[in-house]
C-alpha cells in the first residue's frame, strides 16, 4: 500500500502560536494531534487521545512542567509520549502500555515543523536556516494562512508548470529551468510581473522546495524579498497553506501591499486548483516545464507502506 501522506517536514504552527505553557489542538495528517511547549521550552507534539479513555489531551489539556495534563483524569504525558503520572495509581503501577505516539519536532525560521513518515523513519534531511529571518535589516515574516480543497501534490506541481504563468498570473517568463536533486526540486526563473494593480516588475528568483511540503524563493526585483509557501495536509483533499513574505527593512511599509499580492497570486491558483482534475497521465507538450521529471522526484516522499 502506498504511504498516504508525502514524508516529510510540514509546518504546524509559527514559533510565536507557541509560547511556554500553550497547548494547540490541531488536525493535520487525518488525525487530531496536540502541541504545547513546556516550562523548558520544547515543543513537544503527540497523538490527541488519551490511551485511558480516549479524551482529546487539545481540548482542555493543561502544561504542567514538560508534560501535558489529560482534561479527564489527569494523566501526565511527557515529551517522550510516555504516561509519568496518574495522581491516583502508583508510580510503579503506571501501565507501560500508557503512551501516544510522539513526533520530531524542529523549530526554525519562525515556524514550527513536524517530521511526517508513515514507515516511522527518523528524519534524514534537514530544514536549513533562512539568514534573512533575524538579520537586522530584514522585516520578519508576514504570514497568512488558507484552507484550500485540494491535495497537497496540485500545489507542488506549480514548480515545474511554466504554462500557466501568463495565463494564471499574468507574468511574462523569460528564464526557466528546473533541478531536481535529492529531496530538493529548485525552479529558476526570471521575467517580468504585472501585478493587478498596475505597473510592473522585473524579477529574478530562486525557489526551492525541501522536501514535498516547504518552498523558500529568494527573489531579486524592485524590493529584493524572500517568500514562504508551505502546506500541511489536513487530510487527503485538504490543505492549510501558509504564506509570507520578507523584506529588507527599506521596504518595510509594502509588506501589507506585498502579502495582498502573493494572496491574489494564490486566490488565482485556487479556483483552478478547487475546480480540476488530478491526471496521472496528463498530454503534455512542448512549452510545458518538466512535469513528468517533477513528479518522478515527487514519488521519493511516497514509500511503500509495509
Ligand atoms: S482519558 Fe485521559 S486520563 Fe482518562
Ligand atoms: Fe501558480
Amino acid at each position: 500500500m502506498k504511504a498516504q501522506f508525502a514524508t516529510g517536514w510540514y509546518v504546524i504552527a509559527e514559533q510565536a502560536e507557541l509560547a511556554a505553557g500553550t497547548v494547540l489542538s490541531l488536525r493535520y495528517f487525518d488525525r487530531k494531534l496536540v502541541a504545547f511547549r513546556g516550562e523548558s521550552g520544547a515543543v513537544v507534539m503527540l497523538d490527541a487521545y488519551c490511551p485511558h479513555l480516549g479524551a482529546d489531551l487539545g481540548v482542555g489539556g493543561t502544561v504542567v512542567g514538560d508534560t501535558i495534563r489529560c482534561p479527564f483524569h489527569a494523566w501526565r504525558f511527557g515529551g517522550a509520549g510516555k504516561c509519568v503520572e496518574i495522581p491516583y495509581a502508583k508510580k510503579d503501577m503506571i501501565p507501560p502500555r500508557a503512551c501516544v505516539k510522539t513526533w520530531p519536532i524542529r523549530e526554525r525560521n519562525g515556524l514550527v515543523f513536524v517530521w511526517y513518515d508513515e514507515l516511522n523513519r527518523e528524519p534524514h534531511w534537514e530544514i536549513p536556516v533562512q539568514p534573512e529571518y533575524g538579520a537586522p535589516d530584514w522585516t520578519p515574516w508576514t504570514l497568512n494562512i488558507m484552507t484550500i480543497k485540494t491535495p497537497a501534490r496540485e500545489v507542488m506541481e506549480n514548480v515545474a508548470d511554466r504554462a500557466h504563468f501568463p495565463r494564471v498570473h499574468n507574468t511574462h517568463i523569460e528564464e526557466w529551468e528546473n533541478e531536481f536533486t535529492e529531496h530538493k526540486a529548485i525552479q529558476r526563473a526570471a521575467g517580468i510581473a504585472y501585478p493587478r494593480g498596475g505597473g510592473s516588475d522585473r524579477f529574478k528568483l530562486t525557489a526551492t522546495y525541501y522536501g514535498p511540503a516547504y518552498q523558500i524563493t529568494e527573489m531579486d526585483a524592485a524590493l529584493p524579498n524572500v517568500l514562504l509557501n508551505t502546506h500541511t495536509p489536513i487530510d487527503e483533499n485538504t490543505i492549510h497553506l501558509r504564506f509570507g513574505v520578507m523584506l529588507k527593512k527599506t521596504g518595510a511599509k509594502f509588506a501589507p501591499m506585498y502579502l495582498k499580492n502573493l494572496q491574489e497570486g494564490y486566490g488565482e491558483d485556487v479556483a483552478i486548483w478547487e475546480n480540476k482534475v488530478w491526471r496521472d497521465r496528463p498530454t503534455l507538450c512542448d512549452g510545458d516545464g518538466p512535469i513528468g521529471a517533477l513528479r518522478r522526484w515527487y514519488k521519493q516522499f511516497y514509500p511503500e507502506a509495509v
